[in-house]
């Protein structure tokens, strides 16, 4: 058996995967990567490589799959698990509920499954702020109720909680820190891996560079009628380097409570006209947009109260709204350099 600061991150190639995995390297964890790269690409692993200068050590298997998991664990002495691996397109989830129920539940079951097998103590998930609904009251802390959620992905968030929770409680030794993200937007600062939406982007962001770059014709602004400053939607984007550090602090914390609960977002919403002025403004480039009607589900402002993680973890984060939409678009650019 290997023995080290073995580190399993499911889902490890993705969006926040990947940047966890640099963190972990430069934090002296040995991270193993489990993913099926159905929502990533391989080149993934090199640009880790690039950035990091050590190799990366992968396993190309879904997750959910007990058998091939437990020859990895019989290798690997596991000090802890990062689950990120997730079907996370909300209006894709409405379309095709199952396929949701059955990869983000299942495949939540089989690592917690091999965990208790394991004997391994830490384990985060990877929750949303979606599972507070559209809060009473913003910002919304981590005692504000699980409120009803439109979309079947918000669901499986709320679901997955429950199932962290109930398998830590019985567990002897098995420690859970929920990590409820806000929006995490950005990209390394190197430009050499970001977010990668497999078709049309469901998120803000990703829509902004693609258009920026001519991929999109035009941006729609969900609503300008809302009870905010310019009426669009107010969010709490974070970059996707300080939610990664989150998941460093999250293994490092020695917390003797089952199940550890925190918000990681900014503190600070904008809205989505701010985003994109923002945007123009740091990048010297135009996006079209156009304002359109309201979607169905969306909250008029969701941003965190992020006292507890700064309390408990020392958490803080370091970039600003400028910088993660720089890299962004330095990301963009690369990746159509590349194509
Ligand atoms: N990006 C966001 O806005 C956001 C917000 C809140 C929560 N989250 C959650 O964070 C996690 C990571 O999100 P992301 O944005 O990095 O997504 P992503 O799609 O970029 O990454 C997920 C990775 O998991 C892999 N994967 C999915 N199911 C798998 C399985 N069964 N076995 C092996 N690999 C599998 C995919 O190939 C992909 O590489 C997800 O659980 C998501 O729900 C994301």
């Amino acid at each position: 058996m290997e023995s080290g600061k073995y580190i399993i991150v499911t889902g490890g190639a993705g969006f926040i995967g990947s940047h966890t995995v640099v963190s972990l390297l430069e934090s002296g964890y040995s991270p193993i990567i489990i993913d099926d790269f159905r929502n990533s690409k391989k080149f993934i692993l090199d640009r880790l490589e690039e950035i990091t200068g050590k190799s990366i050590v992968s396993f190309d298997f879904d997750c959910s799959n007990q058998e091939k998991l437990r020859e990895v664990f019989s290798t690997y002495e596991v000090h802890g698990i990062i689950h990120f691996a997730a079907d996370k397109a909300v209006g894709e989830s409405v379309l095709k509920p199952l396929k949701y129920y059955e990869n983000n539940l299942q495949s939540l079951v089989s690592m917690l499954k091999i965990s208790e097998e394991f004997s391994v103590t830490k384990f985060v998930f990877s929750s949303s702020c979606t599972v507070y609904g559209e809060p009473d009251q913003v910002p919304v802390d981590e005692n504000a109720p699980i409120k009803y959620t439109a979309s079947p992905y918000g669901y499986t968030k709320q679901v997955c909680e429950r199932i962290c929770a109930d398998t830590a409680y019985a567990s002897d030794h098995l420690r859970i820190t929920l990590l409820r993200y806000f929006n995490p937007i950005g990209a390394h600062p190197s430009g050499l891996i970001g977010e990668l939406p497999l078709g049309v982007p469901n998120n803000l962001v990703p829509f902004v560079t693609q258009t920026a770059i001519g991929i999109r014709q035009e941006l729609t602004v969900f609503g300008d009628d809302y009870p905010t400053t310019d009426g669009t939607c107010i969010r709490d984007y974070i970059h996707v380097c300080d939610l990664a550090d989150a998941h460093v602090r999250a293994l490092e914390s020695n917390s003797d409570e089952e199940v550890s609960i925190y918000n990681v977002g900014t503190g600070v919403g904008s809205t989505v006209l701010e985003v994109v002025n923002t945007f123009e403004e740091v990048n010297g480039v135009k996006v079209k947009h156009k304002i359109g009607p309201r979607r169905e589900g969306d909250a008029a402002q969701v941003y965190a109260d992020n006292k507890k993680i700064t309390e408990a973890l020392h958490w803080k984060a370091k970039y600003t709204l400028s910088d993660a939409l720089k890299h962004a678009w330095n990301w963009q650019k690369n990746l159509d350099e590349s194509r």
